[in-house]
């Protein structure tokens, strides 16, 4: 059994009169026509609690997709109990069984569910069909191969031997369960990671996003139809708080796998450490949290590729990427015709509901997070500091829509600057040419982030000069690209500062997070 270097899952076009925009089609219809009832998993056994809340469709909110079941205490309790049981068996079994099951869930997710997958983040996450595509197929698959690939090419590390004597390494789950919490704008980030640690013989509980459980549930469907034994991932709908105070209090937590927002990680740590005697193991902590991410331009940038990205990275998936582009830096020498560029391109954008195709911009994903962004654009509009010069309107008459909207702001510490925001909102600030030195500075120490960021420019001494002066701002750092979208197996994904741990989801340094060594000398 040998695990050959994945190839990335191929993105489909879903062009006219393809067979793939068809079945999508039809599968968008069914979803919309037969709402579902989302159970709690705990040890493979679906459990319908006492408690309920809906799943609402953000570009129609008065659509309901169906209704989730929330965990409770009890439930919680009864999933940690799953998860010992199910531990022993599932850390013992070779890694190969372990790891043919999830390559057999990748399988599934792109031969057999692929419609069903896509047009349930469509209208439950409000994605478009692209954006659909490279999330809970392309992404979610590629993290499935390629972690299979990395444990495989982990467990062969072996150290060196001498005469008499021979050495090894066993690589052992953690000394108890892993915690996942997931968030709402990527289907593979929760799929990665409840699997990844599970990969290396862990058994989890994850708790996925509340907007995203439709996806989410379905894709836990696959693991169990690929042959994932009961307790091993538990899937638990539940108030975060909740799971706060059950789960990630336990002693038997030994570690946690989170992504989202940079204080709910913060509090979760505050929280393992008030803990930290009671735990059976130190706990390993790996989040991937908030960003501010940046485009930096140089006077010698490429003025079409410079907008391209500037509007792709900022309003693809509504600027809800924690790598969209929310900050741009402009020299003065280039700003009359970037600015002209960015109304030409951002006009075209068409917003809308997701089951048309043409829509490039849909709904944000619930009424909090529109209402955030509102206030942000309210206050740029109000402030004597800023100007709002493209978009700016919001609607939530039938779903969260907001208007890609581009503010110019006159210094470069505005609040929509400096602060996440995670709505289609680009702050663009235009710095003098000959102020690059301080401007650089200004967007190194602007934010606490440091997730993704892009530099353009067409002479080579000043790309080198960026990024050396931008080298801690991004974990992922782009030259003449848009800060989103890295794939799996290239572009290892993460931040650091208050953007993360930087364990790079889809990785073996990710991987290597969720196993205990023990080296073992044997005297011959
Ligand atoms: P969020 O922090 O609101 O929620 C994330 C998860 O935490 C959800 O499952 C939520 O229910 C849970 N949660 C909320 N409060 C909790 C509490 N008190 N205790 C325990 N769990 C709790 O984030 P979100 O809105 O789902 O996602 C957006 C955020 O995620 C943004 O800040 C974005 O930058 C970040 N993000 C980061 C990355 C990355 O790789 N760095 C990737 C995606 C998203
Ligand atoms: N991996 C996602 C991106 O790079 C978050 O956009």
């Amino acid at each position: 059994f040998q695990i050959s270097l994945p190839e990335n899952e191929p993105v489909k076009g879903y062009l006219p009169g393809s067979p793939e925009k068809a079945a999508l089609k039809a599968e968008l219809k069914r979803q919309l026509a037969e709402p579902v009832e989302v159970p709690v998993i705990i040890g493979g056994k679906e459990i319908r609690t006492a408690s309920k809340a809906p799943i609402i469709c953000p570009h129609d909110h008065q659509k309901l997709l169906g209704q989730y079941y929330i965990a409770g205490e009890q439930e919680l309790l009864e999933a940690i109990e799953a998860a010992e049981a199910a531990k022993a068996e599932w850390e013992n079994m070779p890694w190969e069984h372990r790891a043919t099951i999830f390559l057999k869930a990748a399988d599934l997710l792109t031969k057999k569910y692929r419609a069903k997958l896509a047009a349930s983040c469509m209208l439950g996450q409000s994605k478009n069909a692209y954006q659909a595509e490279i999330d809970v197929i392309c992404e979610l698959a590629d993290f499935l191969r390629f972690n299979a690939y990395y444990v495989q090419e982990i467990y062969k590390q072996q150290p060196n031997n001498s005469d008499g004597v021979w050495n090894r390494i066993e690589y052992r789950a953690l000394d108890g369960f892993v915690a996942a919490i997931t968030p709402f704008n990527f289907t593979a980030i929760g799929g990665n990671l409840s699997t990844a640690p599970a990969m290396a013989g862990n058994t989890v509980l994850w708790k996925p996003s509340s907007t995203a459980v439709l996806s989410n549930y379905y894709f836990m469907q696959i693991l169990i139809e690929a042959g994932l034994p009961a307790g091993v991932i538990n899937f638990l709908p539940c108030r975060g708080v909740d799971f706060g105070k059950t789960v990630i209090s336990h002693p038997q937590m030994a570690g946690f796998h989170f992504t989202g927002s940079t204080g709910v990680f913060n509090g979760i740590w505050n929280q393992v450490g008030q803990n930290i005697d009671q735990y059976v193991t130190y706990p390993r902590l790996v989040g991937e949290t908030g960003g501010k991410d940046f485009i930096f331009a140089h006077a010698s940038a490429d003025i079409e590729a410079l907008t391209c990205a500037m509007v792709l990275g900022a309003f693809e998936y509504q600027g809800q990427k924690c790598s969209a582009a929310s900050r741009a830096y402009i020299p003065e020498s280039l700003w009359g015709k970037v600015k002209a560029r960015l109304e030409a391109e951002t006009g075209k954008i068409k917003m809308g509901d997701v089951c048309d195709f043409t829509n490039l911009v849909n709904a944000v994903i619930d009424r909090n997070s529109f209402n955030k962004i509102q206030s942000y654009i309210e206050f740029a509009r109000e402030s004597k500091d800023a100007e709002i010069i493209i978009g700016g309107k919001c609607d939530d008459s039938k779903g969260f829509f907001v208007e890609p909207t581009v503010i110019l702001a006159k210094t470069p510490d505005f609040k929509t600057m400096v602060e996440e925001i995670f709505g289609p909102v680009l702050t663009v600030y235009v710095y003098p040419d000959d102020a690059l030195e301080a401007t650089l500075t200004a967007c190194d120490t602007a934010t606490i982030y440091g997730l993704t960021g892009s530099v353009f420019a067409q002479d080579r001494a000043a790309v080198i000069k960026i990024a050396k002066a931008l080298e801690h701002a991004a974990g992922n750092f782009y030259i003449n690209d848009k800060p989103t979208g890295a794939v799996v197996g290239q572009q290892p994904f993460g931040g650091s500062r208050a953007s993360g741990t930087n364990d790079k989801a889809g990785s073996a340094i990710n991987l290597t997070r969720w196993m205990s060594q023990r080296a073992i000398k044997e005297t011959l």
